[in-house]
């Protein structure tokens, strides 16, 4: 046995999102250890258990830690917040902000203790708040405090782009920006099928169909599910984030990233393309928008901000556990 620290990644909340997760990192074995922990006495040890039997039928080693505490978390090099409620039939994301962000404000704080070198990839929603607060809590710097979001709506738009053409999926390349909401901004000009511009093969009618799907991607599934929201794309975006900064990949993803003047824009939490590796955001890249797609990035920053005030005024005088 080796006495070397082992390399570990935590997600909080083992629920859907959460558990689905930390089955996709711990398939990729990057990492000793995936800390799985949640308020549910039994939940994570269970989850755990039956995710660890599967690895002599998959063939990885990373194990995965089931608990309802934090020590076991000490030392991780990711965070993944995945704790609070989904969104059910009905209700808006902003509906969650409340619990949410008592949720959030809690679990942050456990982990920063713990792990002062962690990076945060925050998925609780509503996401941009979530994640303005998880970086005010943390006191990390914001290049290591992100939300997903961008890789789970760009890969909704390119299956309804699929969809649409009837094309092959792993041909097609979209790109969404903004918020994580209503203020989601698909950029056709960054997409193509096989190469082909989108806006060559689409009218600009069928586009803003394909695009309007996309901003209502999250709310069709709920409407199915009834109980509960996405989780397999969603995870599949979380786990290929955290492999990213655990390889130091430098992968150039759309996420909930910090800007200090890209985009002529500052001082907000906003989805944009980044360059993910060890230190975290590496790099915001600046895409050659077009005017439409650029004012919406600056109508989704301003909604944003908007939010963010408002929750602000939402938790003042709320009292938290310490
Ligand atoms: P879920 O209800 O299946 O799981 C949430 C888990 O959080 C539960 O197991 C619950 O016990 C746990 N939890 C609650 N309070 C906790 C605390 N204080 N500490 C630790 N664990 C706690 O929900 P699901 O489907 O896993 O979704 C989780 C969150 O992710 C929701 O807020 C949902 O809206 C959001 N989401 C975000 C997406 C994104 O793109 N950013 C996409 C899909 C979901
Ligand atoms: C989604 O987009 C509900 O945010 C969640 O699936």
């Amino acid at each position: 046995m080796s006495s070397r620290k082992p390399k570990k990644v935590t997600i909080v909340g083992a629920g859907k999102y959460g558990s689905t997760t930390a089955q996709r990192l711990a398939a990729q074995d990057i990492v000793d250890e995936v800390v799985l922990t949640d308020i549910v006495e039994g939940l994570p040890q269970g989850l755990a258990l039956d995710m660890n039997q599967s690895r002599p039928v998959e063939g990885y080693r990373t194990r995965v830690v089931g608990t309802n505490g934090y020590a076991e978390t000490a030392g991780s090099e990711v965070g993944i917040i995945t704790a609070g409620l989904a969104r059910r039939p009905g209700m808006s994301r902003m509906d969650l902000l409340a619990v949410n962000a008592r949720i959030v404000r809690t679990v942050t704080r456990e982990l920063v203790e713990r792990s002062p070198d962690i990076t945060l990839i925050v998925v609780t929603n509503p996401l941009d708040q979530m994640t303005v607060l998880a970086a005010q809590v943390s006191g990390l710097p914001k290049t290591r405090v992100m939300g997903q979001a961008g890789i789970l709506d760009s890969s909704r738009f390119a299956h309804f782009i699929a969809e649409r053409l009837g094309t092959d999926i792993l041909e097609v390349k979209a790109m969404t920006l903004g918020s994580h909401g209503e203020t989601m901004v698909p950029a056709p000009s960054q997409c193509s099928v096989g190469g082909v511009p989108l806006t060559d093969l689409l009218s600009a009618e069928e586009i803003d169909d394909l695009v309007e799907q996309t901003r209502n991607g999250g709310a069709e599934i709920v409407a199915f599910l009834k109980t509960g929201s996405a989780y397999f794309a969603p995870s599949s975006a979380a786990a290929i984030m955290a492999r990213s900064i655990l390889n130091d990949e430098s992968m150039v993803v759309p996420v909930c990233a910090w800007l200090s003047g890209e985009y002529g824009l500052s001082d907000v939490y906003l989805g944009v393309p980044a360059r993910l590796g060890a230190s975290g955001v590496e790099k915001i890249v600046e895409l050659d928008l077009t005017e439409s797609e650029r004012a919406g990035l600056h109508a989704a920053a301003a909604k944003v901000v908007e939010k963010v005030e408002e929750m602000e005024q939402i938790l003042e005088g709320v009292e938290y556990p310490a």
